[in-house]
């Protein structure tokens, strides 16, 4: 999927869940001071700044196809080695990496396992491959839960997120198992936000950002207030939070196999 909305408008719908997001991937990843790391889909940021924070921006690559978020993201990170591209091609050699990491993507990349396999193509043996996805199959994730349930109100069977790759438990796993990485573990990542009123919730919604903003955009006007209604029903009056569960996973290179992991 293209993501071609601005980063100020990502920042409100999505973004405000990479601070709590990116610090638990950056925990679970393991990711430690002196390592040389790569975020891809880094979309404008938020994970690279998360680990420019750790490790300085000399330390952290970065990559995304949507330009206007490398140049959102190649702004705020100063320093960092920020490109444009896809997780499927990553632009950098074997071994480059001790470790590549991916906030949010693998759902929506063209070709998942190939770009799971890119990832561990660029890290070295014994280097660690983490990514995540959020829980949009068991709605662990509250705002897309509430979108979604507020729209099968409207039309039970839309499919929504939920067989997105990698969005169920597990997935994410299995995916870098079948890559050849090892020592695989994963779980739940808790992550959550802050919203001052309904209208806060509400209009980053009308974006047109990822799934939810352009299903959002494709309807008539009348479904589209219908939508809204359900969900203004569901949110509480006045200020309120979310919580939002993520999957991940965290793999190791092998450190005997590492040219088997080589893109063919
Ligand atoms: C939901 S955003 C996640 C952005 C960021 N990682 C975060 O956690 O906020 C998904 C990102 O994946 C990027 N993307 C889509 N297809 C991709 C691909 N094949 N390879 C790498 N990134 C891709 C999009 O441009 C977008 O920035």
């Amino acid at each position: 999927m293209q993501f071609t909305t601005s980063a100020a408008h990502y920042d409100r719908f999505m973004g405000r869940y990479a601070p709590s997001l990116a610090a638990a991937l950056a925990e679970a990843a393991r990711v430690t001071p002196g390592s040389r790391v790569v975020d891809v889909g880094c979309g404008p940021g938020g994970l690279t700044r998360e680990l420019v924070a750790r490790l300085g921006a000399a330390n952290v690559a970065a990559i995304d196809p949507a330009p206007q978020f490398v140049a959102a993201c190649r702004e705020r990170n100063p320093g960092a080695d920020v490109r444009e591209g896809v997780a499927e091609a990553l632009p950098w050699a074997d071994r480059e990496f001790d470790a590549a990491l991916s906030s949010l993507v693998v759902g929506f990349m063209r070709d998942p396992d190939r770009g799971v396999r890119e990832m561990a193509r660029v890290t070295r043996p014994g280097g660690t491959v983490a990514a995540c996805m959020w829980d949009t199959t068991a709605g662990g994730m509250a705002m897309l839960r509430t979108f979604w349930s507020a729209v099968r109100q409207i039309a039970p069977n839309v499919e929504g997120e939920r067989s997105m790759a990698g969005t169920g438990e597990g997935d994410i796993a299995d995916r870098f198992a079948r890559a050849g990485l090892e020592d695989v573990v994963g779980g739940a990542l808790a992550a959550g936000a802050d919203y001052v009123d309904f209208e806060d919730f509400w209009a980053p919604f009308t974006y047109a950002v990822g799934p939810a903003g352009q299903y959002l955009a494709s309807l008539p006007r009348e479904q589209r207030a219908r939508v809204r209604d359900a969900c203004r029903a569901a949110i509480p009056e006045g200020p309120f939070s979310l919580d939002a569960r993520a999957w991940y996973a965290r793999g190791t290179v092998p450190t005997l196999q590492a040219d088997r992991l080589s893109n063919a």
